[in-house]
């Protein structure tokens, strides 16, 4: 049990080094002790999950939201006005709906010219956001736990262990820059 322990401590210690060197790459000029107590600081309202579980420094992920009058609800539908979500403009793009219209939020992710993968944007193991890599084409949890999940919202790996769920997405036949997602 005493080993078990041990292992996860040093599983989870890893963790963070890993994550807190590939944070601290995007912030160049910051030094390591100013980014590790940054973490620190940030981490006051975080939630830690446990020993071999996730630690949770951000529970909001990267992803913007989508403006408002860029989309409208309605029979079971979300109908998204393509013209005015620049994020959306280019391959590798993303965008979260948080909207209480819908049962649950999503994210919606630009994978190739045409195609849009649309999923539930919280993670199954404690709710933190799910933002889009499109270098792996996955959608990965924002939190150290670092939960992964294919294209379809299909579980792959982490904590999580379970799937998010996946909403269909074509382009309206009649108007491509119409985003059509059933609910
Ligand atoms: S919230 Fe813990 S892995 Fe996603």
């Amino acid at each position: 049990m005493k080993a078990l322990y041990v292992a996860d401590t040093l599983q989870a210690i890893s963790v963070i080094e890993e994550v807190s060197n590939r944070r601290r790459q995007s912030m160049p000029g910051i030094s390591r002790r100013k980014f590790i107590t940054g973490i620190a600081v940030a981490g006051s309202g975080a939630c830690v999950c446990g020993l071999g579980g996730c630690a949770t420094f951000t529970k909001i992920g990267r992803t913007p939201a989508i403006s408002a009058g860029a989309y409208v609800l309605g029979n079971n539908k979300v109908k998204i006005d393509l013209i005015k979500v620049p994020e959306l403009g280019k391959i590798g793009g993303s965008v979260k709906i948080t909207d209480s219209g819908l049962s649950q939020p999503i994210i919606i992710a630009r994978n190739s010219e045409a195609e849009y993968a649309v999923v539930s944007i919280k993670c199954p193991h404690r709710g933190v956001e799910v933002e889009y890599r499109h270098t792996d084409k996955q959608f990965r949890c924002a939190s150290l736990g670092s939960s992964s999940f294919a294209m379809d919202g299909a579980y792959k790996k982490g904590i999580a262990k379970k799937s998010l769920s996946k909403f269909n997405a074509k382009l309206d036949p009649l108007d491509k820059n119409t985003l059509i997602i059933s609910i």
